[in-house]
């Protein structure tokens, strides 16, 4: 095993991307050249940065490696700043290592498996065709954000979990301030409680009255406290919401700036409806890679990767977007190309905590492109690429406004 000795990057210098498809250029290069170096984190840390595909299934799928938030040094605000600690809460599994993260994930997986997942689809495409309904009242130019994107992303995730569309808008309020750089730590921690009771309280009401939804089934389960349910469904909407609508935002964005590439997907949902996309669509998650920072991964004991060591306690940073650009994976690996298999990208990240609600999400993004290409003949950008505002330093991705004619 080797130690290694050139010189560290600074945890900034990765989260400085400044294009809205390319990750930063320093990963593009490092994943060539050398796809694990030191990295100093935001407090001190010297940990690690991984940005190759091969070291990136690595290091989610082992066990040596945990996802236990005190174990970590990177967590930044959205400003790049230290994030105070946060205890682990009971239900909290996304940052518990198995087997406590086991016994929740297990008890959600079913919720979002194929065949529920395959139970959604009616509703998804009803659901689709009237949020294009709400664009074609509106009329040419149109922002698709506010009309489309995020009203589809929010209403089928309440839906799916049994959130009334009343309150969903508290929901949605957390997610806001988790992304916007103007929002406060102590915003932010508000918005949080506000969901908190919001869900709490649809918790205690479905121990009473039971709804067909996920909120209704773990209200089932008499083994599961009130608090744990809640904070599972926490954790399921804020992973959720931001990367459904920033996906599809992103994926959009890709495609009208790739005409060639919005011909062919126009062509196959000619030729094969929503299901004739599916491949198209994992390499639009390829390349858009919305879950961009804030993977990461601390050693449990001492362990090599691709003959490194890699200390007990020190952090590992998993780039995607730069793992979804490897050329050692990707015939056309910085390119958009819908005709290239894209199935071994990582925009849903790897091993025991990959993303659980990924078939919905796969099913949102093609139902929702297959509306519009279909629905909305012309669909064009309105405005110059450089004029569409996209957040490109928060942990996902977000476009702001997509103005479009059609
Ligand atoms: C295209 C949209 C989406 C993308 C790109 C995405 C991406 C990801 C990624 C990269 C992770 C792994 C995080 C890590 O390893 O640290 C993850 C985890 C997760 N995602 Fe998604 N996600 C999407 C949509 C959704 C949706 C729609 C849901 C809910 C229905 C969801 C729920 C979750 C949950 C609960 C986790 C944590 C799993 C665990 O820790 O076991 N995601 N997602």
């Amino acid at each position: 095993m080797t130690e290694e000795i050139s010189a560290p990057i600074s945890y900034l210098e990765h989260w400085d991307r400044t294009a809205p498809f390319d990750p930063p250029t320093v990963l593009g290069e490092l994943v060539r050249t050398r796809p694990l170096v030191r990295m100093v984190y935001p407090d001190g840390h010297l940990g690690w940065l991984a940005t190759s595909h091969d070291l990136a299934r690595e290091v989610l799928s082992s066990q040596a490696f945990s996802h236990r938030f005190h174990t970590t040094h990177a967590p930044v605000t959205k400003k790049g700043e230290l994030f105070p600690s946060v205890p682990i809460v009971p239900g909290g599994f996304i940052h518990m290592d198995p087997p406590a993260h086991t016994r929740y994930r297990s008890l959600l997986s079913g919720e979002f498996s194929a065949r529920a997942t395959q139970a959604y689809a009616p509703r998804v495409a009803e659901l689709a065709a009237e949020q294009l309904a709400r664009v074609r009242e509106h009329g040419s130019p149109v922002d698709l954000l506010p009309t489309f994107i995020r009203p589809l992303s929010l209403r089928v995730l309440c839906e799916v979990l049994g959130v009334p569309s009343a309150g969903s808008s508290v929901l949605s309020d957390l997610s806001d301030s988790a992304t916007d750089d103007e929002v406060g730590l102590d915003a932010e921690r508000e918005a949080g409680t506000r969901a908190y009771h919001h869900l709490l309280d649809l918790v205690g009401k479905a121990r009473v009255e039971r709804g067909p939804d996920v909120i209704g089934r773990l209200a089932a389960d008499p083994e599961l406290t009130d608090r744990e349910i809640t904070n599972m469904l926490l954790i399921v909407f804020a992973a959720g919401f931001a990367s459904c609508e920033g996906a599809l935002a992103s994926a959009l964005l890709a495609l009208l700036h790739h005409d060639d590439q919005l011909d062919a997907l126009r062509s196959a949902v000619r030729d094969g409806g929503a299901s004739g996309i599916d491949g198209m669509v994992e390499e639009l998650l390829r390349y858009t890679s919305v879950n961009q920072f804030q993977i990461f991964r601390t050693a449990l004991s001492d362990v090599e990767l691709a003959g490194t060591l890699i200390r007990e306690g020190e952090t590992v940073t998993v780039a995607l977007p730069a793992a979804n650009r490897d050329p050692a994976k990707f015939g056309c690996p910085d390119g958009l190309d819908l005709g290239q298999d894209a199935s071994a990208h990582l925009a849903f990240g790897y091993g025991v905590h990959a993303c659980v609600g990924q078939r919905l999400a796969r099913l949102v993004l093609a139902q929702a492109l297959t509306a519009l290409v279909s629905g909305l003949p012309g669909l064009a950008l309105d405005v110059p690429l450089a004029q569409v505002p996209v957040r490109l330093k928060t942990p996902v991705l977000s476009v702001l406004r997509l103005p479009v004619r059609y």
